[in-house]
């Protein structure tokens, strides 16, 4: 039995790494995380007594940090400011949070000698053009676009100098973009199920060209399980599922399962700097350590997590008319 510290375990991917940890392994998990908008405790109710706490802080609390990263065995550091769209309006928190919070969280794992895994996306790689046959590998040079992105890729750059100067025992991981249930109302796939939901058109930025190779949560959290048990240390992992879709086939699809005119969306306004394509090689990961993902079928994944957005108007209802107020007032 190991202890694990999840940081942003009531985030979207965190919450399902929490639960699958809890379903498939006998660890213990102490969740850190500091409910800003985008985490919500009802994402992990119900969950096993004795195995699970929770504790309210934010990760650039040093002494909080200190305490929690002493008594655990493993930190896995989910917890950041996660949707670029934010970032562009206002950057200040994902530099606090990404940068400075992963700062402190090393700090304190390089202390304690404790094994580090750091999460991360396929952003920090920048973009792909539509017609390139290449996919990202852990060759691929930095080169982020947005304020999120850059700050995520900084705080790669800390976890790799801090593995080669000081001896940290991590690993990276580098994913693409998640999909499933407990997805906050402001990404894509969600707002698009709820705006039907609430009879609004959904709402696709510029031509809705861009590709993004999605990957189910499940298949995200069985990645990182893999890692921090069989990972090399120093090690980085890119995870992905060869689900590459373009914006408009996604929207289109949601509406069909949805019962509604596979035309029935609007275009607005483009998002700033707007990566065109992501796609990502997860050869090593499959080949070094054997991991695979159980999830591939995005036809049934997306009518899946339609139904669960359907079941759990509860979960998702008090973010909607805010997230989409926001979103109103950005022309988008
Ligand atoms: P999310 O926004 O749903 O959740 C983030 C969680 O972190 C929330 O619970 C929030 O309260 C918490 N948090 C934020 N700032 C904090 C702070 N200062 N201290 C403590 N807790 C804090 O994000 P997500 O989509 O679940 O992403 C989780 C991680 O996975 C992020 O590191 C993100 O970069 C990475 N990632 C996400 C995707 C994706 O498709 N969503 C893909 C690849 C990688
Ligand atoms: P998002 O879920 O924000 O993830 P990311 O920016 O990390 O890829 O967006 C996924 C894609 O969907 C991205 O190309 C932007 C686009 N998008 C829309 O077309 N409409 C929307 O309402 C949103 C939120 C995103």
């Amino acid at each position: 039995m190991q202890k694990l510290l999840v940081t942003g375990g009531a985030g979207f991917i965190g919450s399902n790494f929490v639960r699958y940890v809890l379903d498939y392994t006998n660890n213990h998990v102490t969740v850190l995380d500091k409910l800003t908008y985008a985490g919500n405790l009802a994402s992990l109710e119900g969950l096993p007594e004795g195995r699970f706490a929770f504790v309210m802080a934010d990760i650039a609390d040093a002494m909080v940090v200190d305490r929690l990263v002493a008594e655990c065995d493993v930190v896995v550091h989910y917890a950041a400011e996660s949707h670029n769209d934010n970032s562009l309006h206002d950057p200040r928190p994902f530099l606090d949070t990404n940068i400075v919070g992963t700062y402190t969280l090393i700090e304190a794992a390089r202390k304690h000698s404790k094994r580090f895994h750091h999460i991360s996306t396929d952003e920090v790689y920048g973009d792909l053009e539509l017609d390139d046959p290449a996919r990202f590998t852990e060759q691929t040079p930095y080169n982020p676009s947005s304020p999120y992105s850059s700050t995520k890729a900084g705080s790669d750059l800390l976890v790799r100098a801090w593995v080669r100067s000081f001896g940290l025992q991590a690993t990276i991981s580098n994913c693409s973009n998640n999909y499933g249930p407990y997805q906050h109302v402001e990404k894509f796939i969600p707002r698009q199920i709820t705006n039907v939901i609430d009879g609004i058109r959904p709402k696709l930025y510029g031509k809705g060209e861009n590709v993004r190779d999605w990957i189910h949560a499940n298949d995200h959290s069985s990645a990182v399980l893999t890692i921090i048990e069989k990972g090399i240390i120093g090690e980085t992992y890119l995870i992905g599922a060869d689900g590459e879709r373009n914006n408009r086939d996604v929207v289109e699809l949601i509406l069909e399962h949805m019962g509604q005119p596979r035309e029935a969306y609007d275009h607005v306004v483009d998002r700033p700097g707007h990566d065109l394509r992501y796609a990502i090689d997860s050869t090593k990961l499959r080949d070094e350590l054997g991991w695979e993902p159980q999830f591939s079928n995005f036809n049934a994944g997306i009518e899946d997590t339609i139904a669960w957005y359907r079941d759990h108007e509860n979960w998702w209802r008090p973010q909607k008319a805010q997230t989409e107020a926001k979103y109103t007032e950005q022309g988008q």
